[in-house]
């Protein structure tokens, strides 16, 4: 199956998908990795050999151009699926029907619970005792798509927003990977629920 992955940070979750690629753990090709912004994401996927790009919203003259060269730049690749692995941008409905049913993010929540930029922070705040990660297909609604698969991750006493998350993601990794993977052989997502 050949995937882009999008991302705009520190790029683990690609990192993770990088690296079960490159043992053969997955049956997936990453055709290449685009970003809204520099970043070590793309770094990283220009460690690994893998061809990068970048779509800037501040190089368009309006978010609706921006999305539509993020369209072309994500078609030209030709990909079966799209993977937005902390990729902090949302897409325009337009985007999502180009690709619909191929494009899968991962969320540092139990979705529906805590949607939005600052799931992890929600969570913390809102004092559960459990929270964890979901991988669902985008749909034009933001967070909202149906859910591939979860992980749950508990919350310490004292946890400070950034080492629950460093939690979350140590499960987040393992499974965007084996969710890409279970459904490498498969067409469209809601195949795979
Ligand atoms: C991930 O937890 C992702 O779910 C969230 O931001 C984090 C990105 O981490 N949107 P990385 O860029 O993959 O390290």
């Amino acid at each position: 199956m050949r995937i882009v992955v999008m991302v705009s940070g520190s790029g683990t979750n690609l990192q993770a998908v990088l690296d079960a690629v490159r043992e053969g753990r997955i049956d997936v090709e990453i055709a290449a990795v685009g970003a809204d912004k520099p970043c070590t994401g793309l770094e990283r996927a220009r460690q690994a050999g893998v061809e990068t790009f970048l779509v800037r919203p501040g190089d368009h003259p309006d978010r609706t151009r921006w999305n539509r060269a993020l369209q072309e730049a994500v078609a030209a690749r030709q990909p079966d699926r799209i993977v937005f692995a902390g990729f902090m941008r949302i897409v325009d409905a337009e985007f999502v029907e180009a690709f619909a049913g191929r494009i899968v993010n991962t969320h540092p929540s139990l979705l529906p619970s805590f949607p939005g930029a600052h799931a992890v922070r929600d969570a913390l705040a809102h004092g559960v005792k459990v929270t964890g990660v979901t991988v669902h297909e985008v749909v034009a609604d933001v967070d909202a798509g149906p859910i591939l698969a979860q992980a749950a991750v508990p919350v310490e006493d004292g946890d400070t927003e950034d080492e629950l998350h460093e939690r979350i993601k140590a499960a987040e990794r393992e499974l965007l990977v084996r969710t890409l993977g279970a459904t490498a052989r498969r067409g469209a997502l809601h195949d795979a629920r």
